[in-house]
């Protein structure tokens, strides 16, 4: 142990670059598409664009590329040279929301197999590089675009790119649908389009809400430059609530931690019950409970607990909104993707240290949520109970049913199933099994033709359980009752015949 030294001698150095499979490294971060694409929106935001347009290309049925046009300043050839270079750093402002050098590079390599960057700064010439996903892996060659065809490119942008603009163009997709099946791409889109609407509404709602910027999504066909269809994205306020759902919220609580701060965090408690599309965010009411983090005005957490708490249903109405301070990403673990936070330990001691100007603290708060929730659950138990549904409702139906109605206690549920039934019915009820039955011979046509199975048709059969829960719940059926299956039972009939008609029509033209 004589032997230890303070500092371990060497005797020279030599140059080791990183090999570029580090590129792979970069390529596996796990960024979704939605995540990727906000990424270099962040981009645009810096470069001080007002408008962003995100352009789905598609040749025919098969999607070709995506592209993202912004009217913010622009690239010399020297700054787009930095620009693709991976890792390398600029000068940041306080209020950039581009940090590592990284995002523009590790976004477009684990999403594309090309990624062509064009740019036109003010009084400077249109130009263009692009990476390979591959080539970037085996050395590091960047590829320079034709000068003509960079210009031409932005050209066709240019209802929005007039003196100076970037186009990040991806190609070879590898989230877009591989076959070209009009079928296909068409439910590809819409899904692919809302969920990026919602991602970018909510991670981006303050710039969008001011007007700082307007993001546009557009889908149209390689061969003409206007968009055939166009969609704005709107700013999602995740505290958007209409009215607090406890009196004296939102609060706001102070506290400090490791160097960092005074951290304010605005607690807020929301309206119960809410049916609001800024409470109901994607990833569902569990999942976006907790704390909401913006580094400089942009989200980068929406929602969950850090491992203060687990989330739980009581706690569905407490979202905590705060600002990450200066200089403090570090201690609160924000990575390339900015998606969530990964805070140091001491993290969630401090927040539970919390206190507001009245003393109360921030576990007071989460009471408070967690009583506000509850409330409202007796209030709203005036519902009268039900029959469950039992096992032909697919089962994120019956939880929904369950989320909402108070079932009658230790009663067996009613099933719909459909059985042959002879022409002029549509339904019939049997009482003693609970049992809805429906007349088989429409069921392809009301399947349109769709394979059936155990759980097939659950916008009929909630249609058909909510109609007609009474008519099992007492003894026997009252006049009433009486009538009115006979009603349902005849504009039903009629409705499924007009069905079958228009689908053997279909079938045979
Ligand atoms: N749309 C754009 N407009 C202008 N400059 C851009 C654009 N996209 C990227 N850049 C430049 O490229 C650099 C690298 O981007 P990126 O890899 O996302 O890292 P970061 O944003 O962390 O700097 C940015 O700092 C910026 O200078
Ligand atoms: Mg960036």
């Amino acid at each position: 142990m004589d032997d230890w030294r303070f500092d371990v001698p060497t005797s020279g150095s030599k140059h080791l670059p990183p090999d570029p499979g580090y590129i792979k490294g970069l390529a596996s971060q796990g960024y979704r598409f939605e995540e990727a694409v906000a990424d270099l929106i962040d981009n645009s935001i810096d470069a001080g664009a007002k408008d962003v347009v995100v352009h789905f290309r598609r040749s025919g049925d098969l999607l070709t590329s995506l592209v993202i046009v912004d009217n913010g300043r622009g690239m010399t050839e020297a700054e787009l040279d930095t620009a693709m270079t991976v890792g390398k750093r600029r000068e940041y402002g306080d209020k950039a929301l581009g940090m590592f050098g990284m995002g523009l590079k590790a976004a477009s390599f684990s999403h594309a197999d090309k990624v062509t960057v064009i740019s036109r700064a003010k009084l400077a010439g249109t130009v263009g590089r692009r990476w390979r996903t591959e080539h970037a892996q085996e050395s590091f060659q960047c590829d320079i675009v034709d000068v003509e065809f960079a210009k031409q490119f932005l050209d066709l942008y240019d209802q929005y790119v007039v003196w100076s603009g970037t186009a990040v163009r991806w190609d070879g997709v590898r989230d877009f649908p591989a076959r070209g099946d009009a079928a296909q791409t068409d439910i590809y889109l819409t899904k692919t389009m809302r969920s990026l609407a919602d991602h970018l509404g909510l991670h981006l709602h303050r710039f969008l809400a001011d007007g700082r910027v307007r993001i546009t999504i557009a889908v149209s066909g390689v061969d003409d430059a206007t968009p055939a269809m166009t969609w704005l994205v709107q700013a999602v306020n995740p505290f958007g609530y209409p009215m607090s759902g406890l009196p004296g919220y939102p609060r706001k609580f102070t506290t400090t931690f490791e160097g960092v701060g005074p951290l304010e965090l605005t607690a807020h408690v929301w309206t119960p019950r809410s049916n609001a599309e800024q409470f109901r965010l994607p990833g569902g009411i569990l999942a976006r409970q907790g704390l909401y983090a913006y580094r400089n005005d942009r989200l980068v957490q929406a929602g969950g607990w850090n491992g203060m708490r687990q989330a739980e249903q009581h706690l569905s109405l407490a979202r905590v909104e705060f600002d990450l301070p200066p200089d403090s990403e570090a201690a609160f673990g924000l990575t390339v993707k900015k998606a969530e936070l990964q805070p140091v330990p001491g993290f969630v001691d401090a927040v539970e240290r919390a206190s507001d100007a009245d003393g109360r603290s921030f576990l007071d708060y989460l009471k408070d949520a967690e009583g506000a929730y509850r409330q409202a659950r007796t209030t709203t138990r005036e519902r009268k109970a039900v029959l469950p549904p039992g096992r032909s409702f697919p089962r994120e139906l019956r939880t929904a049913i369950e989320e909402e109605l108070p079932f009658v206690v230790g009663e067996e549920p009613i099933e719909v199933v459909w059985e042959p039934l002879g022409r002029d019915v549509f339904f019939a009820i049997d009482r003693e099994e609970r049992v809805v039955l429906l007349n088989k011979q429409f069921r392809p046509a009301l399947l349109g033709g769709r394979r059936g199975s155990l759980t097939d048709a659950p916008m009929l059969k909630t249609l058909l359980y909510l109609l007609m829960n009474e008519a099992f719940a007492g003894e026997r059926n009252g006049p009433r009752v009486k009538d009115n299956l006979d009603l349902w039972q005849s504009l039903l009939l009629t409705a499924a015949k007009i069905e079958l008609a228009k689908y053997e029509s279909g079938n045979t033209a």
